[in-house]
């Protein structure tokens, strides 16, 4: 595995102003890197963060703080004519293959789009011939070129999504939960594409979803989120086998497994009350209103994000080797 950074995320932090001096801290400090022909992970409840993080390293947001680096250029200084190169070499596909297409465009005007504006092809002839290439790509075929998005399934439409997210030959790409609209039955089938398109052209996946045990399959590293921020990071198989923040513990008990006897008789672990506020979130650790394990000093101080073994971070007092009296309390006052 050819370990180069090819994205950096120090310490990123965006906030929203919500008026009358409120601020939702959708995303609060976090740092990951992505190397060069992996698949990167990001997994976290709705409401988290994780299209945030994507909108923000793709530049569709400014930062509040801290920095993003693409092949170490930071991202949020580039000049007009730098962002302009930069969106051919990253491109995102969207969350929602109904709302993300122009339902007024052919499937052929949408995925010619980012062509024109990029100006790849002097002839039509050529261009045209490029969407044909990129529809037979992603599985659909020439005939499709003409219809509109509507006359597709969900399935089909984010095969146009993932067309058009290609037209420029990008080597990174952001995949905003592709697959979590779509019916069970095809998602398999996407994922199976964007593998077979990694393989073929050496892509980089940040990959997004809310569905632990789909990313695992993906995944080379996971990060997981609450809260609008990072608690743990590892190798994919390293998270389930010795998951170590008591978040990642729950959703992990969350996903059933085939085995009836072993589902059966195993220990599923129920979060208890409702997920907290960005515009207020809790003091100390975000996590400790709903931890099992919370304890004491949770409410009072932020747990440092730290390396625990090899390439295996995680964000939590219950590792803390300074700390002495590690009890967990029944109840922590809430705010
Ligand atoms: N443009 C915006 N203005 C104000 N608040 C926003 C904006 N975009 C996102 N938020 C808020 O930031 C927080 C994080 O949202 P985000 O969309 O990043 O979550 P997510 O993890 O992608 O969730 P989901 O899994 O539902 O897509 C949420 O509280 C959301 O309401
Ligand atoms: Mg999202």
């Amino acid at each position: 595995m050819n370990e180069e950074k090819i994205l950096q995320v120090n310490e990123l932090k965006k906030y929203f102003n919500m008026g009358k001096g409120s601020v939702l801290q959708a995303v609060d400090g976090v740092s990951f890197h992505v190397n060069k022909g992996e698949t990167f992970g990001l997994v976290g409840e709705s409401g988290c963060g994780k299209s945030t993080i994507g909108r923000t390293i793709m530049g569709l947001y400014e930062k509040t703080d801290g920095d993003v680096l693409f092949d170490s250029k930071n991202v949020h200084e580039l000049s007009e004519k730098e962002r302009f190169n930069f969106y051919r070499s990253m491109q995102m596909i969207f969350q929602d293959p109904y709302a993300s297409l122009n339902p007024r465009s052919t499937v052929r005007e949408v995925i010619s789009e980012p062509m024109e504006v990029h100006g790849l092809y002097k002839n039509k002839h050529e261009q045209l011939d490029r969407v044909y290439q990129l529809l037979e790509e992603v599985g659909l075929n020439r005939d499709h070129a003409n219809r509109y998005p509507h006359e597709f399934s969900g399935g089909q439409r984010q095969r146009i999504g993932i067309a058009r997210a290609l037209a420029l030959n990008p080597n990174f790409i952001i995949a905003d939960e592709p697959i979590s609209a779509l019916d069970v039955s095809v998602q398999a089938q996407v994922v199976n594409l964007l593998k077979e398109l990694q393989v073929e052209k050496g892509l980089t996946f940040l990959f997004i979803a809310h569905d632990l045990s789909m990313v695992k399959q993906i995944s080379d590293r996971i990060g997981v989120m609450y809260l609008g921020n990072m608690v743990e990071l590892t190798a994919s198989e390293e998270l389930y086998d010795n998951p170590l923040h008591p978040y990642t513990q729950a959703l992990l008990s969350a996903i059933p497994i085939p085995d009836p006897d072993i589902e059966e008789s195993r220990e599923r672990i129920i979060l208890e009350g409702e997920l907290p506020s960005p515009i207020n979130p809790p003091s100390g650790c975000v996590f400790r209103t709903r931890c099992p394990m919370a304890m004491e000093v949770c409410s009072m101080k932020k747990p440092v994000w730290q390396e625990i073994g090899q390439n295996h971070y995680v964000a939590c007092h219950l590792y803390d080797e300074t700390l002495e009296n590690k009890k967990p309390v029944k109840q922590l006052s809430k705010v």
